[in-house]
C-alpha cells in the first residue's frame, strides 16, 4: 500500500511501506482511503486522498527542511468497505523519519512586546537606512531566551535591561536565517515582569517592493529620484526592525523618522513635534503620536516629495490623499470616495474609526493593488489616482472599490485582526463584501451588485471546482506559504459565501452582528468562529453549523434539479447535492454541505416563494401556487455559492424565457455560467451552450455580456489549438455585432454608467474577433489620436490600441512605443503596455517579451506586459519559452513575491494539451519556485481540463459552427 499525501501547499509527497517513495516510482497498487494527517503537529484532514496514477511529483529534499516528522494515521475508508466495518479492523499508523531539522513553529508566547519605541533614518541616496528602538516587553513566564523575528538586518548594541535599568547579559546570539528569526540568549533566567530590549540597527532598502523599499520617481527637475516605502502584510515588518511579527502580537507605536527637511514624511499616526537634527542641518527629526495597539503588519511609513488633497470627513477624520509633485487634482475622486466612506462604515459598523487621520498615498512602485496599513493607506497610482481626461469608467468605479475596500479593513482587519494566517480569508473575503456595500452606498448607478457575480462569485466557482483548490481556512505555517493564498478563494470565495450568509440572516441582523462582532474583539485578534458566534447571537440562527462547511471544506455543490407537476397549481421538486469538480468526477469523500437554497416562480421572479436550508444529500421540495406553464429558478440573484444542473425540461423552459427577457438578468447570466461550468465538466455540450450563447443576441446587460464574453474567450482560448478557430470568431462578431452597431462610438449625454462599460466592452471584444468594420474605425481614431488631432476618450483607448496592433505593422508598434514613452500618467503606460502583446508578428512579440523586462517597465508592472503576449496561442508558447529561458533572471526578480504566482498562473493555465502539462509539471519540479507549488499544480489542472474538454467536442464545435457559418452567408 502507499499513500500519497498532499500537505500544505499543494506538495505531494509518497509513503509506501513507511518510506518516501523514489523519484517517478509507479504505484503498483493501491486503495482509496480517507485519512487524517498529522505533519509536526498540524492537523491537515479533509484535503487528504490518495492518487491512483501518479508517477509522483514530490519534493523529499525540500520537505526534509520543513518537517521532522510525518505521520500519517489511516482513519477511515471511503470506497469499498464501509467505515464502521474498516474502523473494526483497527487504526494503522505510519510513520515517516525524515532528516531531523526543527518545524516551523510560532514564536513563544512565553515574552511578548508591550510597546515599541523605533527611531528610522533612511538614506535615500544610498539607499540605506540605520535605526534603534526599545521594545517593553513582558515576561510571562520565567525564560532564558528571547526570541523574535529579524531578517537581513544588523544588529548591534543589543541590551535587556528591566525596570530599574538592571541589565542582563547576553551570553549568545543565533540567526536562524530559514526561520527569519533570531534568538538572544541569556545568561540567567528573566522572571516574570516588565524589561526593555534595546538594541540598534541597519539595513539596505531594497528594490524588491516589500519590507523598508524604494520607489523610483522623476523630480520636477528632471533627476531620477527614490521615495522610501514601506509593505509589511504579511511577513516583512521585520526587514525593517526587529519584531514579533505575527498578525497576533499587538503592541503599541511611537515611530521616528530622521529625514531630510525638504522632504514628506508619514507614517500611521500624525505628527507630533518636528525638531532639528544636531548631527546635520539638512535633516528633522519627525516624531509621530502614539498608534493603538497594533500588529505590526500594518506598521507603515513614507518619505518623498508629495502634493496632496484634503478634506475633513463629516466624522472629524482629516483625509488626505498624497500624489505625485503637481499631480494633486487627480487625488480628488479617491478623497471623494474616502471622506464619504469613513462617516459610512462608522454608521454600518456601530464602531468608530479611531484614528485622528487617514492619508492615502500613491506610490509608483507597488506590488498588489493597495495595502491597508492603519491611517496610513498605500495605493498604486493606477488604484488611487484619477484624471479626468484620461481615466477610464472602468478604472475610475476600480479606484471606488479599492478605496472601499482598503478603508472597510480599518475595522475589518486593524481594529479586530486574524489570529494566525489561516484566518486570512476574514480580512479578505470580508472586506472583498464590504467594498460592494460601500460602491453601492456612494455610487448606486454602478449596480455593483449586479457586477458582483461576473466579478467575484464566477472566479471563486471556477478555482475551487479544482482538485487542487484549498479550503478557506488552510493551515499556514512557514511565511512563504502565505502570499499564495492571496487568491480567489480567500477573497472571492469568502465574499461570495458571506453575502449568502449576509442573504441568509438579512441585513438588520447582519448588521447587528458586525457590531457584535467587532465591539465584543476591537484591538483583539479572532478565529472565523467568533465571527460565526456574533452573527449567530444576532440573528438566532445557526450560523457556524452552516458556515463551517463552506471555509473549512474545499469546494462547493451543484444541485441537481427534477421536477413534476400536480395539477393545476403544484409543482413537486427533487433535489440533490454533490461536490462540483471540474473534470467531471465524483468525489471520493462525498462532501456534503448545509446549503442555504432559494427558490423563485416567474410569477415573482425576484422575490424567492421558498428558501429553507438542505442539510442532507436530498430533499423534495414542494412549490405552490405555480401553473403548468410557469417555470420556476433556483438560487435568484445568484446569491448561493453553487452550481444548478436541471433536468433537459426544465433548462428548454428557462431559455426560452431568456429568449423573452423574462428571467432577470442575474439569473439570465446564472443559466449561462452553470452551464458552461457543466459543459467544462463534460456533463453538456460545448454545442448546448452555443446555442445557449445565441439566445442572448438581444442582451442589453452589461453584467450579462460580460459574462457572455467570458465564455467566448474562453472558446477562443481553446479552439485557438483547432481548426476552427476562424468560424468561432465569426459566431462572435454576428453574436455581438447587432448590440455593438447599435451602441456605436459616440457616447450619449447623461448615459448610464454602465452603458459606457458596455460599449467598451464590446467593441474592445470585436475587435478581438477581427471585426473589420471595428478595426477600420480604431484605425482611423488611432490616426487622429497620433497627429495630435483629435485624442481618442479614454473609454476607447484600450480597444484602439489593440485593434491597430492585430493588423499592426511595425510602425504602428513604434507608434506605441512612442505615446507610451511619453505618457505620465500610469493608467495609460499599463493600457498600451497591456496591448502590445496584441500584435501577431513574432519578432516584435519577442521584442514585446524583452521590453517586459526592460528598465522602461517597473517590475510591478512586467507581468501584465507578458500575460498580454501569453494571451494568444502563438505568444503563449513564445512568453512560456522566454519565462523559462530567463527562469534565473525572473526567480531572482521576483522570489517570493506574490506578482511571480499571478505570472506562472497567466504563462500556463491557457495551454490545453497532455504534453504541456508534463512540462509545465516538469519544469517546476526542477526550477522550484517558492510560493508557487499550488498555483502549479492548479495550472496544470486546468490545461488537462482544456485538453480534455477539446477532445470531448471540439469535432462537434466544429460541425456546428460551420452549419451556423453557412446559413449566415446564405442569408
Ligand atoms: N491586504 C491586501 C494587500 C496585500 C495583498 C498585501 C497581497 C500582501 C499580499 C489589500 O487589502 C488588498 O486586498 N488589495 C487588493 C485590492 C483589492 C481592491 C482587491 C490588491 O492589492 O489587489
Ligand atoms: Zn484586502
Amino acid at each position: 500500500m502507499a499513500i500519497l499525501f498532499y500537505l500544505s501547499r499543494g506538495i505531494r509527497l509518497a509513503l509506501a511501506q513507511n518510506r518516501i517513495l523514489a523519484s517517478g516510482e509507479l504505484l503498483q497498487s493501491f486503495k482509496l482511503y480517507r485519512y487524517r494527517v498529522v505533519v509536526s503537529g498540524l492537523v491537515l484532514s479533509n484535503q487528504l486522498a490518495v492518487c491512483p496514477f501518479t508517477t509522483l511529483a514530490y519534493r523529499p529534499v525540500y520537505l526534509c527542511q520543513r518537517f521532522s516528522q510525518i505521520r500519517g494515521f489511516v482513519t477511515g475508508r471511503s470506497e469499498t468497505k464501509a467505515r464502521s466495518e474498516f474502523e473494526q479492523q483497527g487504526k494503522e499508523e505510519l510513520n515517516c523519519k525524515m532528516l531531523p531539522v526543527k518545524p516551523f513553529e510560532r514564536l513563544p508566547k512565553t515574552v511578548v512586546p508591550v510597546h515599541y519605541d523605533i527611531t528610522i533614518k533612511p538614506d535615500l541616496v544610498k539607499l540605506v537606512f540605520e535605526g534603534h528602538e526599545s521594545v517593553t516587553l513582558k515576561v510571562v513566564e520565567p525564560v532564558d531566551q528571547i526570541i523574535l523575528n529579524s531578517l537581513e538586518l544588523e544588529l548591534e548594541n543589543i541590551r535587556i535591561a528591566d525596570e530599574s535599568g538592571q541589565e542582563t547579559n547576553i551570553s549568545n546570539i543565533v540567526l536562524d536565517v530559514e526561520n527569519e528569526k533570531v534568538t538572544f540568549k541569556l545568561d540567567s533566567m528573566l522572571q516574570p515582569g516588565q524589561y526593555y530590549l534595546k538594541l540598534a540597527f541597519k539595513g539596505a532598502i531594497i528594490d524588491k517592493l516589500k519590507g523598508f523599499y524604494c520607489s523610483k520617481y522623476v523630480s520636477a527637475d528632471g533627476e531620477e529620484r527614490y521615495s522610501g516605502v514601506t509593505q509589511f502584510e504579511p511577513t516583512d515588518a521585520r526587514r525593517a526592525f526587529p519584531c514579533w511579527d505575527e498578525p497576533a502580537v499587538k503592541a503599541t507605536f511611537d515611530i521616528t523618522l530622521v529625514v531630510p527637511k525638504d522632504r514628506v514624511a508619514l507614517c500611521n499616526m500624525p505628527v507630533v513635534s518636528e525638531l532639528p537634527y544636531e548631527a546635520d542641518p539638512n535633516l528633522h527629526v519627525v516624531k509621530f503620536d502614539r498608534t493603538p495597539i497594533m500588529s505590526t503588519y500594518l506598521v507603515a511609513f513614507v518619505v518623498g516629495e508629495f502634493d496632496y488633497v484634503e478634506e475633513r470627513s463629516t466624522d472629524g477624520v482629516l483625509v488626505r490623499v498624497y500624489t505625485p509633485v503637481g499631480k494633486k487634482e487627480q487625488g480628488r475622486f479617491g478623497l471623494y470616495v474616502a471622506a464619504k466612506v469613513l462617516p459610512y462604515y462608522k454608521e454600518y459598523f456601530g464602531v468608530e474609526y479611531p484614528l485622528p487621520k487617514m492619508d492615502l498615498v500613491a506610490v509608483a512602485d507597488f506590488a498588489a493593488g493597495a495595502m491597508e496599513n492603519w491611517g496610513l493607506v498605500t495605493y498604486r497610482e493606477t488604484c488611487l489616482l484619477v484624471d479626468d481626461q484620461n481615466t477610464s469608467t472602468q478604472r475610475r468605479q476600480w479606484v471606488a472599490i479599492v478605496v472601499g475596500h482598503e478603508l472597510a479593513h480599518q475595522w475589518f482587519g486593524n481594529l479586530v485582526t486574524m489570529e494566525w494566517w489561516t484566518h486570512l480569508w476574514l480580512n479578505e473575503g470580508y472586506a472583498t463584501f464590504v467594498e460592494s456595500l460601500c460602491v453601492d452606498h456612494l455610487f448606486p448607478e454602478f449596480k455593483i451588485w449586479t457586477q458582483f457575480v461576473t466579478d467575484t462569485s464566477t472566479p471563486a466557482l471556477d478555482l475551487d471546482s479544482l482538485k487542487n483548490s484549498h479550503p478557506i481556512e488552510v493551515p499556514i505555517g512557514h511565511p512563504d506559504e502565505i502570499d499564495e493564498i492571496f487568491d480567489d478563494i480567500s477573497y472571492h470565495k469568502g465574499a461570495a459565501i458571506i453575502r449568502m450568509l449576509h442573504n441568509y440572516i438579512g441585513d438588520d441582523d447582519f448588521r447587528r452582528g458586525m457590531k457584535l462582532y467587532l465591539t465584543r474583539h476591537k484591538y483583539g485578534n479572532t478565529f472565523t468562529e467568533d465571527l460565526w458566534a456574533a452573527l449567530s447571537e444576532a440573528s438566532s440562527k445557526p450560523v457556524g453549523s452552516i458556515m463551517s462547511g463552506w471555509t473549512k471544506q474545499m469546494g462547493f455543490p451543484v444541485i441537481r434539479v427534477t421536477a413534476r407537476q400536480e395539477g393545476d397549481d403544484k409543482r413537486i421538486l427533487q433535489l440533490s447535492q454533490q461536490r462540483f469538480l471540474a473534470d467531471g468526477t465524483k468525489d471520493e469523500n462525498n462532501t456534503m454541505w448545509m446549503v442555504p437554497i432559494e427558490i423563485a416562480t416567474s410569477r415573482s421572479p425576484t422575490t424567492p416563494s421558498k428558501s429553507f436550508v438542505l442539510e442532507g444529500e436530498t430533499a423534495e421540495v414542494v412549490l405552490d401556487d405555480i401553473r403548468p406553464d410557469d417555470c420556476f429558478q433556483m438560487n435568484p440573484g445568484q446569491v448561493g455559492f453553487y452550481r444548478t444542473c436541471y433536468e433537459p425540461d426544465l433548462l428548454k423552459q428557462l431559455v426560452s424565457a431568456i429568449d423573452h427577457q423574462t428571467l432577470p438578468p442575474l439569473d439570465r447570466l446564472g443559466l449561462l455560467d452553470d452551464l458552461f461550468a457543466l459543459v467544462q465538466a463534460g456533463h453538456s455540450s460545448t454545442v448546448e451552450a452555443l446555442t445557449l450563447l445565441e439566445a442572448f443576441a438581444n442582451e442589453d446587460q452589461y453584467t450579462v455580456w460580460n459574462r457572455v464574453c467570458s465564455a467566448l474567450s474562453k472558446l477562443s482560448h481553446l479552439l485557438a489549438y483547432t481548426e476552427h478557430h476562424e468560424l468561432l470568431k465569426s459566431f462572435g462578431r454576428r453574436l455581438l455585432g447587432g448590440m455593438t452597431r447599435k451602441l456605436g462610438w459616440e457616447s450619449k449625454p447623461d448615459e448610464e454608467h454602465l452603458t459606457k462599460l458596455l460599449r467598451s466592452l464590446l467593441l474592445g471584444r470585436m475587435a478581438m474577433f477581427d471585426d473589420p468594420e471595428v478595426i477600420a474605425e480604431a484605425e482611423r481614431r488611432f490616426d487622429l489620436h497620433i497627429k495630435g488631432q483629435e485624442q481618442v476618450p479614454a473609454d476607447f483607448r484600450s480597444t484602439v490600441y489593440k485593434a491597430v496592433l492585430r493588423t499592426g505593422s511595425r510602425s504602428k508598434y513604434d507608434d506605441l512605443l512612442r505615446i507610451y514613452r511619453e505618457a505620465t500618467l500610469h493608467e495609460e503606460k499599463d493600457r498600451i503596455a497591456s496591448a502590445l502583446g496584441t500584435i501577431k508578428n513574432e519578432e516584435i512579440l519577442k521584442e514585446v517579451l524583452a521590453f517586459a523586462m526592460s528598465n522602461e517597465v517597473r517590475s510591478q508592472d512586467t507581468v501584465f506586459v507578458i500575460s498580454s503576449v501569453a494571451s494568444s496561442k502563438l505568444g503563449r508558447e513564445l512568453a512560456w519559452n522566454y519565462f523559462k529561458d530567463n527562469w534565473d533572471l525572473f526567480n531572482e526578480r521576483f522570489k517570493g513575491a506574490f506578482l511571480l504566482v499571478r505570472l506562472v498562473k497567466s504563462l500556463t493555465e491557457n495551454f490545453a494539451s497532455e504534453e504541456k502539462a508534463i512540462e509545465i509539471d516538469n519544469f517546476f519540479k526542477e526550477h522550484h519556485c517558492v510560493g508557487t507549488e499550488r498555483t502549479v499544480q492548479q495550472s496544470v489542472e486546468s490545461v488537462r481540463l482544456n485538453a480534455a474538454w477539446l477532445g470531448r467536442d471540439a469535432e462537434a464545435v466544429g460541425i456546428y459552427l460551420t452549419s451556423k457559418t453557412n446559413a449566415a452567408v446564405s442569408q
